[in-house]
């Protein structure tokens, strides 16, 4: 039983018959911040009191007198200026308690209406490093799909793989001039990615020295400007003074690109390397852009380099994703939908979506100033495109009835755009959600870099985390006092554990919308919120059973001996263990695997204050002893179930 929900529905009965829409006082019963105020608190009343033109003690009352909880609660108490406290019956807790204990799935009911979810996540651009921005993608996703379906719903996931952009073109023109033959027959993908950088480095510059000119000609007109209205300007003029100064930090930010592209200039100027081949290949940019082109129309020449360099891309990618233990129902990549884009912009243009602007087709969106552009000026279709063809092919062959994109918070405004186009083009019943999520920061403040200056390699970054995993343990369990216990081989399994555990943990733990910075200690340390806190919970619990000397399956059996919360700690933790259901329906809601992780850390305090006070094993009253293994077969399934669903693995011993 979810109490959160059970409590919210008998206020609603008492709410409907005060307000039109109650709702919003509903989602006021909330749990209690704090013991001392009961378990569950309704906060209701103050806002009411407005509304209902009564002092907010006295609604309270009249609450309390209408509301019927008394099968669930304690009589309700009225806290300060009208909090309503409510404190669940210990004989109530100790019945639903015992319901859980049996049930398989920790007492998580399966939602009534179950939906068709197509959730989309990872989705790297292939032949481009992958990055920690795709690592946090496939995190996020990969948990998402994991609690959804717990919950009943029908998911499929989709890894939007991008196989079919710019960066083709790039080492396309990189392979025909520059491929090192030897390293690309044994490490392919490397080679490509080492050609994909130094395209694109060269084609920076040559795009970087033709707008140069353009930018250093704003940047005196607007110095001019500048000048102009400081000549002009009065103390009192309210609007020359905002004015003045839009233009001056227009001139800032104008001043800062030029430094940026002279530096940039610079820099390639006199590298020995890169300056005489950006010389001897001054059209790289729009030659690769021209290779590009022709792969998309169809030339038999590149496309049979696409074949042969797309499997090595693919096989590199499944690696990580393997190590990872992440699977996708489908990997349909950009490539896929390429038949498709014709016909899409056909569709759009017939319904009067699409129009031509500046021989580009476009769509306007009422809330948008720029056009979302599905067709380009020379013909090629877009990632916009792409992405409308792809909501169609979900709708109709994988029947969703919503899709989820787990993508980076700096696409915000193509999925804001793409939402719109799709709702005009009949998808408005088609539940369209863009979960987003921050940037990872390195200890710099600046998105995480490896010290070469390109993305961190992420095999690079598992192992790194594999290895200071092992460290940790071996320490650890050389600081035992009867030496240690786990052998090489066990040790290692749990480093893999705990190092991948500790990478998926930092990035879940966190609100996923806010930017995060990567702290190799922080993640792995064994206190606080990380994985590693929590696989030791749960190894810890496993471990009482070991030194009981009795089996969990045994315990299971003891249908004759009642789960009792009689001292405040037991209490405590059953209630906990109750909100498992409670959490996992918060975080399907908001989609924010945080809320999930806040509870499993919650789970793990509450069990530590419980084995605190309560002996278990040395507890010589059988009946109470076995009622605490109760408790802790429970703590143990949940906080596994729940690091499960958060695609995070334990092991019994550490
Ligand atoms: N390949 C894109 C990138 O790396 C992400 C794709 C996200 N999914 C989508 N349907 N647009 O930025």
């Amino acid at each position: 039983m979810n109490l959160l929900e059970v409590l919210r529905n008998r206020f609603q009965i008492v709410l409907e018959n005060k307000v039109d829409d109650p709702s919003r006082y509903i989602a006021m019963v909330l749990p209690a911040q704090n013991a001392q105020f009961g378990d569950y608190q309704a906060n209701c009343a103050m806002p009411l009191s407005k509304v209902l033109g009564k002092p907010p003690r006295e609604i309270a009352a009249d609450m309390i007198a209408e509301v019927d909880v008394s099968d669930l609660c304690e009589p309700p108490e009225i806290a300060g200026p009208g909090f309503i406290n409510l404190k669940l019956k210990t004989d109530l807790l100790e019945q639903e308690f015992a319901e859980v204990f049996t049930s398989e799935r920790l007492g998580v009911e399966a939602v009534k209406s179950p939906e068709k979810i197509v959730i989309d996540y990872s989705s790297p651009n292939v032949a481009k490093p992958m990055h920690v921005g795709h690592l946090r993608s496939t995190v996020i996703g990969d948990a998402l799909y994991k609690i959804l379906s717990f919950l009943g719903h029908d998911l499929t996931s989709d890894n939007h793989i991008g196989d079919w952009g710019t960066q083709f073109g790039m080492i396309l023109y990189g392979y025909r001039n520059f491929v090192d033959q030897e390293a690309y027959e044994k490490e392919p993908v490397a080679e490509l990615s080492r050609l994909y950088r130094l395209v694109n480095k060269l084609s920076e510059y040559h795009t970087t020295v033709e707008t140069l000119p353009g930018l250093e000609w704003k940047l005196s007109e607007t110095e001019q400007a500048v000048n102009a209205a400081e000549a002009e300007f009065e103390q009192d003029d309210k609007q020359g003074k905002k004015q003045l100064k839009k233009l001056r930090s227009d001139l800032e930010s104008i001043r800062q690109s030029v430094t940026k592209a002279e530096s940039l200039i610079a820099e390639i100027e006199q590298d020995e390397i890169y300056g005489p081949l950006a010389a001897a290949h001054p059209n790289i940019h729009t030659d690769a852009r021209l290779e590009t082109s022709k792969l998309h129309a169809g030339d038999a020449e590149n496309r049979k380099l696409w074949d042969e360099f797309l499997p090595a891309c693919l096989d590199v990618m499944n690696v990580i994703y393997n190590r990872l233990h992440i699977n996708f129902d489908y990997s349909l990549g950009e490539s896929f939908y390429q038949p498709q884009l014709a016909d899409v912009v056909e569709e759009l243009k017939t319904k009067g979506l699409a129009e031509e602007s500046q021989k580009a087709m476009c769509v306007f969106l009422p809330d948008f100033k720029a056009p979302f552009i599905v067709q380009k000026q020379d013909g090629a279709f877009t990632y916009a495109t792409t992405d409308l063809a792809t909501i169609r092919y979900r709708v109709e062959k994988l029947e969703a009835t919503s899709i989820l994109y787990v993508v980076d918070a700096r696409q915000g405004e193509h999925f804001q755009m793409l939402f719109g186009t799709a709702r005009r083009w009949g998808y408005e019943n088609l539940n369209l959600q863009h979960v987003s999520f921050g940037t990872v920061m390195g200890q710099d403040g600046k998105p995480f870099k490896t010290r070469s200056g390109d993305t961190v390699g992420l095999g690079d970054l598992l192992d790194e985390a594999i290895s200071r995993a092992l460290a940790i343990i071996t320490s650890n369990d050389e600081a035992k006092p009867n030496g240690p216990e786990l052998d090489e081989t066990e040790r290692k399994q749990i480093a893999e554990i705990v190092g991948l555990g500790g990478i998926k943990y930092a990035d879940l733990h966190h609100n996923r919308e806010s930017d995060y910075i990567f702290d190799w200690d922080k993640m792995l340390s064994m206190t606080g919120d990380t994985a590693t806190y929590m696989q030791y919970a749960y190894a810890r619990v496993c471990g009482i059973f070991r030194k009981a000397d009795v089996e969990r399956k045994d315990i299971r059996q003891r249908d004759d001996v009642p789960i009792r919360l009689a001292h405040e700690a037991e209490r405590a933790l059953g209630l906990q263990l109750l909100r498992f259901s409670e959490a996992l329906s918060a975080t399907a809601q908001d989609l924010k695997p945080n809320l999930l992780t806040n509870y499993l850390f919650e789970t793990a305090n509450s069990f530590s204050t419980f084995y605190d006070r309560c002996p278990v094993a040395k507890e010589n009253d059988e009946a109470v002893r076995i009622s605490r293994l109760k408790l802790c077969d429970v703590t143990a399934r949940t906080l596994k179930q729940g690091l499960n669903l958060l695609g995070i693995e334990t092991s019994e011993r550490m």
